[in-house]
């Protein structure tokens, strides 16, 4: 049994700044409903990720690209029931900020009247004009460059970018004007996956805001993982995640014993049934 309880202060948009300057190190993990949205805040976490990747870990997509802004509005709402102490962060997903700036504003609105206290979205150069017109109405933003999933067409699956140099999407040089643009352009902090190690820790050297990483080393200000990868609910094991508990194996067994159970008349017994 853990003793965690939940009277810490709240998480806000400023402890970010501060937590960089002190080197401390920033926590941040997905979750997609209230439940596990209770469960991750009395471990402590800095911050929950409403992520994207629900579509993969919950809805069983391939990719991130058929979530919708409904579904998105739908999981922050879930979370932000739990009243976490950590900071809530929306993603927004693929088709609801490309279009243009205003439209990126009123897909972070919604996110936000849901519960968000800070919206992600994916692209450094070209999303530098949309991530100022969210900042402009005081919405939060994480930038999230290098591997970003909602790319993935033009990435060719989920592979690893930064690894040669040059100018165009995904080449070294290109990722390091991406984190300076999101920076500029007014981001709070920036998730950064997927990229070599000395790439993550060149541009957590060179921004003042933190560097959340994701398969990009050890060196950034922060860290992100995906709830079902780091409780063991999700079969894939991939390099850059780890398996901190094994919950898939105790949901099956749990399930294995509660079938075998009823089958043998044992449950419920006398003392779980109502006189
Ligand atoms: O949607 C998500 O879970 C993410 C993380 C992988 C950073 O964007």
């Amino acid at each position: 049994m853990t003793s965690a309880t939940n009277d810490r202060p709240k998480i806000t948009v400023p402890d970010l700044a501060r937590m960089k300057a002190l080197e401390e190190r920033i926590t941040m993990i997905t979750a997609y409903d209230a439940t596990f949205g209770r469960l991750v805040d009395l471990a402590g976490v800095d911050m929950i990720l409403v992520g994207d990747s629900v579509g993969m870990v919950v809805q069983g997509e391939a990719n991130t690209i058929t979530v919708e802004l409904d579904e998105m509005a739908y999981h922050v709402r879930l979370v932000a029931r739990a009243q976490p102490k950590a900071l809530i962060v929306g993603d927004l997903p693929f088709g609801s900020y490309q279009v243009s700036p205003q439209q990126a504003v009123e897909s972070s609105i919604r996110l936000m009247k849901e519960g968000a206290e800070c919206v992600k979205l994916e692209g450094g150069v070209v999303m530098a004009e949309t991530i100022q017109a969210i900042t402009r109405v005081d919405i939060p933003v994480m930038g999230h460059i290098g591997l970003t999933p909602q790319s993935v067409h033009r990435m060719g699956g989920h592979k690893v970018q930064g690894k040669k140099s040059g100018w165009e999407a995904g080449g070294r040089e290109r990722l390091l004007d991406d984190a300076h643009a999101v920076e500029q352009a007014g981001a709070i902090a920036v998730v950064v996956e997927g990229v070599p190690r000395d790439l993550a820790k060149e541009i957590t050297n060179k921004l003042s805001i933190p560097t959340i990483g994701i398969g990009a080393g050890p060196d950034c200000d922060g860290q992100v993982l995906v709830l079902h990868d780091v409780v063991g609910l999700s079969e894939r094991d991939l390099k850059f995640t780890k398996h901190f508990a094994d919950l898939r194996t105790a949901a099956i067994t749990a399930t294995e014993a509660f079938i075998a159970e009823v089958r043998d008349g044992s449950w419920p017994d006398d003392a779980h049934s109502f006189h």
